[in-house]
């Protein structure tokens, strides 16, 4: 009995979670392509952060905008919900806030949820990853790997060759060896200008054609990422990257103990957690906001690492009925 009561509320909770990244990703659309990325930034924060006074959880901000100081809404330690189980929840009200002021593709409205103490504190630093999709052996890449080795790995257990292999790889200058090498071993390459959590959430979906994600990222962005890959029985390792010694000093300073230390996903993601994006900009595997005269059509992807249920979420909301809230 208590099993069934556990199991709708987790179901519901799931449905729940949508409704709030459509809220922050409906408010972000608005300022898609306008040049004015804190704004579109800011917009997402305050609809999602409205949006969660309707779930009914006892929640706390593990990942989120920042330390309290730094953010008014959604920082770090804040809590939200209307009461209920204690869940930690990490947010990115809009994961892509560049792609966003420039319209370009798989800006998203993301959050994860877990029973509390199940997601790594990590710090706003970046974060060396590695990930790919579900149904591979354990350990078939490996942060600490050559490129090559990895690429090799994967395409054995895909019973593919490595030109057949496509590797997500944020376009950045600090990436210019391990795309080089990338294409010394003739995988090909997705470069993407910006939103890692897009990039490695593709690697859980054949149709996006991208089989591995690789290289450094926010931490925070690692954390959900992990969130996603659970759902789907993926892999990703992440090692936290200090650009001076405060941040190093930071990261201890959240708990974690061993800063240097590669993390696996359940390092990052334990128990039970769930998952939910809704597009803001299209991508390859989520379309983004379509506006009418009467409304706007969303489209989202929920998770649950329980059940393993991928749910696949396309919901028009009637701006016309007395009724709507923009959450
Ligand atoms: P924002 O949404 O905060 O702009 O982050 C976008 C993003 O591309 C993330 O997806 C990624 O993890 C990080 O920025 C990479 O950082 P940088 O732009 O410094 O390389």
């Amino acid at each position: 009995m208590k099993h069934d009561v556990e199991q709708k509320t987790d179901r519901n909770l799931a449905l729940e979670l949508v409704r709030v990244t459509e809220a922050a990703a409906l408010a972000a659309s608005r300022w898609m392509g306008l040049g004015k990325k804190n704004e579109a930034d800011g917009a997402a924060v305050e609809a999602m952060r409205r949006a969660f006074d309707s779930v009914a959880i006892d929640g706390t901000v593990v990942i989120g905008e920042g330390e309290m100081d730094e953010a008014p809404m959604l920082y770090i330690g804040e809590k939200v919900g209307m009461g209920g189980p204690a869940m930690d929840i990490a947010v990115d009200p809009l994961e892509g806030t560049t792609l966003t002021a420039k319209g370009g593709p798989s800006a998203l409205a993301v959050l994860a949820l877990a029973e509390r103490g199940n997601f790594l504190h990590a710090p706003d630093v970046y974060m060396d990853k590695i990930a790919v999709g579900g149904g591979l052996p354990r350990g078939v890449v490996d942060l600490d790997a050559g490129v090559t080795e990895n690429l090799r790995n994967l395409a054995r257990a895909k019973k593919c060759e490595i030109s057949d292999l496509t590797a997500c790889i944020l376009d950045r200058d600090r990436h210019k060896e391990m795309i080089a090498k990338c294409r010394e071993a003739g995988a090909r390459i997705v470069l993407i200008s910006d939103g890692d959590v897009a990039g490695v959430m593709a690697t859980t979906q054949p149709e996006t054609g991208i089989d591995i994600y690789m290289g450094w990222g926010g931490a925070p962005e690692g954390v959900l990422a992990a969130a996603a890959l659970r759902c789907v029985d993926g892999q990703i390792q992440g090692r936290l990257i200090y650009e001076d010694d405060t941040q190093r000093a930071r990261a201890i300073e959240m708990g974690i103990t061993d800063p240097d230390r590669k993390f696996d996903i359940f390092d990052m993601a334990k128990g039970d957690v769930m998952f939910a994006a809704t597009g803001v900009t299209s991508g390859p595997m989520l379309k983004g906001i379509r506006r009418s005269p009467t409304g706007a059509t969303t489209h989202s992807i929920v998770m649950r690492s329980k059940s393993g249920t991928i749910r696949f979420v396309e919901a028009f909301h009637n701006f016309t009925t007395k009724t709507w809230t923009p959450h």
